[in-house]
């Protein structure tokens, strides 16, 4: 009999990702709130529970107010995520199960959460796998059936242990993934260090972008290209134009959190703030170098893309509004041009005369990935005479516009 798969947690992730397994898979989902759609069986958490052989949990292990990156956190105190909907989803499974079930949980958490806050709850019958996704909003079902590698966590890391959760990845995957297995701890430190990995080369590409403002005569592309094709020791190209920073509602947050994990353990140093304290203020940097113009030219700033990445409404953890909140602690005002922010504070929807524009927001960069490239076009009309600062250095051939490739200081 074909095996049945519920989710508890439907938002972002777990709504789209749900539906990604409905495509081959009977799918049960709870949620707190209602949620509805075609192809996942939504209903209450009993029904989810004794219905699904297979229980994916995708529900928030959030950071607290002021963490996400959004604005400056390097000097705040590190904490680290809450826990208490993956215990309430994990206190429902032993409630509702009358059978032995596979609990899946794909929520982010820090290394030793597992085994330390969540085994200890779960009823022993059931089996319990630590299985986080590499996915991006705006690509979640894409991302999902395309993933560089599928993480497979059990408690002792055995490899035979992950057998029947691989055979029910494999006909939902389009690129014959990687799967790593190991133990909860090390598939938790996998996704955590690979998002902190991310982090650090966006501030290395953004660093050099610094010094080619001080130095001059330096175009950062052709030093980043240069090195992202350097494979015998370095890495890939992906993240390596520099450009606006790291941002959204993952890695900020999980760097600012592994700053807490950095004490709880004594490491020593904290790499993670470095890495955070240097986002900060590659974008004070950049918000200075826009106040400059604008008051050389007597314009206003305004941000073309509020949201962390184009096509997404998800504030949280913007690159934009971190550079917005250093525009004005130098005493200028900022507006966003965003047409899907969900949040509407100091976003206009049109501009009169000409002003000084980020273009903080670039498709290609963002989901040349995935192959789904639409336009580049302005939200709104940008009046002629205005300045255009590109920080990725991709606008060319317009007119009647000043364009400023913003790390290339070339003559
Ligand atoms: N969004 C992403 O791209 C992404 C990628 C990888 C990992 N993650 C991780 O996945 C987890 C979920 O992220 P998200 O972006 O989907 O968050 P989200 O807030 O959009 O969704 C979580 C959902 O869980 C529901 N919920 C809260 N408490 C619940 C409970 N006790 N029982 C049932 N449902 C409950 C909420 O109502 C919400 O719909 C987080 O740990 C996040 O870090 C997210």
């Amino acid at each position: 009999m074909a095996e049945t798969i519920g989710f508890i947690g439907l938002g972002k992730l777990g709504m789209d990702c749900a539906e990604v397994f409905a495509e081959k898979f009977t799918v049960y989902g709870y949620d707190v709130v209602p949620r509805s759609s075609d192809l996942v069986k939504v209903c209450d958490i009993e029904q989810v529970v004794r219905s699904s052989d297979w229980i994916f949990i995708a529900v928030p292990t959030p950071h607290e107010e002021g963490y996400d990156g959004s604005v400056p956190s390097s000097h705040m105190e590190p904490k680290d995520f809450g826990h208490d909907a993956v215990k309430d989803a994990i206190l429902n499974i032993n409630r509702y199960a009358d059978s032995p079930k596979h609990v899946v949980l794909i929520s982010t958490v820090l290394p030793g959460t597992t085994r330390r806050h969540f085994a200890p709850l779960i009823d022993p019958k059931h089996q319990f796998f630590y299985n986080p996704y590499l996915i991006a909003m705006g690509s979640v079902k894409w991302d999902m059936a395309n993933p560089e590698m599928v993480m497979i966590g059990t408690k002792n890391g055995q490899p035979d242990e992950m057998a029947p959760l691989i055979d029910i990845y494999r006909p939902l995957m389009k690129n014959n993934p990687r799967y790593v297995t190991g133990t909860w701890d090390e598939c938790e430190a996998i996704k955590i260090f690979y998002n902190t990995f991310i982090s650090a080369k966006v501030g290395l590409v953004n660093m050099i972008q610094d010094f080619a403002l001080k130095i001059g005569n330096i175009n950062v592309d052709v030093v980043t290209d240069a090195l992202a094709q350097s494979t015998m020791r370095i890495m890939g190209p992906k993240y390596m134009t520099a450009g606006m920073g790291d941002a959204g509602a993952c890695h900020p947050r999980d760097n600012i959190a592994l700053r807490w994990l950095a004490q709880e353990y004594d490491i020593g140093y904290d790499l993670f703030d470095t890495v955070m304290h240097a986002r900060e203020i590659q974008a004070k940097n950049l918000a200075l170098f826009l106040v400059d113009i604008a008051k050389k030219e007597n314009l206003p700033i305004i941000i073309h893309g509020k949201a962390y990445k184009p096509d997404v409404p998800y504030c949280i953890g913007s690159y934009s509004t971190l550079i917005g909140h250093y525009i004005k602690e130098a005493g200028r005002t900022v507006k966003y041009l965003d047409p899907l922010a969900d949040d509407d504070t100091d976003v206009i929807k049109s501009v009169k005369g000409p002003v000084v524009l980020l273009m903080a927001h670039n498709r290609q960069i963002t989901y040349g990935y995935t192959g789904d490239v639409r336009d580049d076009a302005f939200y709104t009309p940008i009046e002629a005479g205005s300045t255009i600062v590109d920080p990725w250095r991709k606008i060319v051939g317009m007119t009647g516009y000043k364009v400023i490739h913003y790390g290339n200081t070339r003559t």
